[in-house]
């Protein structure tokens, strides 16, 4: 009797500590990517249970899509059938509210205020990106298996507190180059899903280049149907047609993240120049490229047909792109001479505005006379960059050395090059934009890109290798004040996100410097 007595007070102790262990309670300690802005905790938890709904305020669509798409992240995984319902006031206890308020100026257009008592969650913004991204951060407040795709055992607690929230950066992204591998739609998508997770607003497509086109431009179809036919190492390549593409641009939108569609030009063209004998200099086709060399192809900056070319091009791109930016590349043109790149820049930068848009272009476009809303892209010259400063442009931060995606980790990291550096998981974290280039200031910047070229990946796995745990510390650059980053609190962060980027199916590099907390210990 008495060995009995020990043995349920054994059990009953280990079951209330196993509890204690697992019921969050203090919302300081949560391990949110990026880092809010601020968080008071109340040391109590709420708890998802069947009983809870999430409400939107009024009858907005756009309201009930954030709200249907938090329901569809909960439901599989918790199997609580939450459902998203309008409402006129605040819900009763035990729901999670999303409601706009356009007066609280400090959160801006992005920002959120998200209140967890032990009877609600609520959660307010100016704008409904706002709300998106509160409802990022409620994910990652419950356990990380909440982000499982079969029903899961378990309580779904959240620590009880008021985190305000809102970013450092207007521009935060990242950039997929489809030209080198040819990346599918779902591949796509599910690197939009990833980004917005951790709060970053812009996804850049690098379209084309030597080795493949892969956008569908329906006055030039040879483009896709000669020019997207291979790739890197001579697989069969790709491209999307205009109703995919417009398809991601709108899977993007619905994420808040607009798409930046970048044509590279005048080098990295050769399937350009392979697909039309007419853009060559001396009227004859070049052959398919499948190498890993650059440099070397241009169009030719004196032929008139190269500008009707250019202008069908981004006519028809424009057309497919709600987005303020195209993207008009201008790196490495190492085979144009510079007294015809910086006309050509300049003509292009006309044609891009006279259909409606604004250009982005890597640092070599600061050599030409740049338009008033022109962004720089930094990404190797820091005195090119300097130069578009000089003439009152903007500056997107993505310096190889400190944000290039393709970087590899170390020496024996199995993909990626290391011509810029090689970027393990703290360099890649550990630094400051605007602390970074003397003549480049946080007045200058508009935010980070961390770029991913595709050399020497090829489908979706191999590319996470290389994105993550890398994109997260992106993302908090771009989110978070650098007074609140640090490294050593960080990495304890990260640890966490372990789980959860396993629970996601994100095949991460493991990095020695983070003790994971991960299910199987790599
Ligand atoms: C680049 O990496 N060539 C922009």
């Amino acid at each position: 009797m008495k060995k009995q007595n020990t043995i349920l007070a054994f059990v009953v102790l280990t079951v209330l500590f196993g509890q204690m262990a697992c019921t969050p309670t203090d919302l300081s300690k949560a391990s949110i990517i990026p880092k809010p802005v601020s968080i008071v905790p109340t040391g109590d938890s709420f708890d998802l249970t069947d009983q809870t709904d999430i409400y939107v305020q009024g009858e907005s669509a756009e309201l009930l899509g954030i709200g249907q798409y938090l329901a569809d992240k909960l439901n599989p995984s918790t199997g609580l059938g939450i459902e998203v319902k309008t409402t006129s006031e605040a819900p009763a206890s035990g729901n999670i509210y999303l409601s706009l308020s356009e007066n609280d100026a400090e959160l801006g257009d992005e920002g959120y205020e998200l209140t967890i008592t032990d009877s609600s969650v609520k959660l307010t913004a100016n704008k409904p990106a706002g709300l998106f991204y509160g409802v990022q951060t409620i994910r990652q407040l419950l356990p990380s298996k909440v982000e499982l795709a079969t029903s899961q055992k378990g309580s779904w607690k959240m620590a009880t507190g008021t985190i305000r929230d809102y970013p450092e950066y207007g521009y935060r992204g990242s950039m997929l180059d489809v030209a080198r591998h040819f990346f599918e739609v779902e591949e796509v998508k599910t690197l939009i899903d990833q980004l917005a997770t951790y709060k970053m607003n812009r996804f850049h497509l690098h379209l084309s280049d030597d080795q493949g086109w892969r956008i569908e431009i329906k006055s030039w179809p040879n483009l896709t149907t000669h020019g997207g036919s291979t790739e890197v190492g001579g697989g069969p390549g790709g491209f999307y047609t205009q109703e995919q593409y417009s398809d991601i641009v709108k899977y993007a939108q619905e994420r808040f993240i607009t798409i930046i569609p970048e044509i590279d030009m005048p080098g990295h063209t050769n399937a350009a120049l392979a697909s039309y004998p007419e853009l060559n200099k001396n009227g004859k086709a070049t052959e398919l490229y499948t190498g890993i060399e650059v440099g070397f192809s241009s169009l030719d900056t004196h032929k008139e047909l190269t500008y009707k070319f250019i202008d069908d091009v981004i006519r028809e791109l424009a057309a497919l792109t709600p987005g303020e930016y195209i993207h008009i590349g201008g790196d490495e043109s190492h085979a144009t001479k510079i007294e015809d790149y910086i006309p050509f820049i300049n003509r292009v930068q006309d044609i891009v505005e006279a259909h409606g848009k604004k250009v982005l272009g890597w640092d070599e476009i600061a050599l030409a006379t740049l338009k008033p809303n022109t962004i720089v892209q930094y990404w190797a010259l820091a005195e090119n960059a300097v130069k578009g400063v000089k003439q009152g442009a903007k500056v997107l931060m993505s310096p190889a050395k400190n944000a290039y995606l393709d970087m590899q980790y170390d020496s024996v990291s199995t993909f990626g090059l290391h011509w810029a550096a090689y970027i393990e998981v703290d360099k890649g974290y550990n630094w400051d934009p605007a602390n970074l280039v003397p003549e480049i200031k946080r007045e200058n910047i508009v935010g980070i890109e961390a770029p991913l070229w595709s050399e020497t990946v090829s489908n979706r796995f191999e590319a996470e290798y290389l994105i993550f745990p890398r994109l997260l510390g992106y993302a908090e650059i771009g989110w978070t004040p650098v007074e609140l980053r640090n490294w050593d609190e960080y990495k304890v962060r990260l640890a966490n996100h372990g789980e959860r980027m396993e629970a996601m199916n994100i095949s991460f590099y493991p990095s020695k410097l983070v003790d994971w907390n991960v299910k199987d210990k790599k």
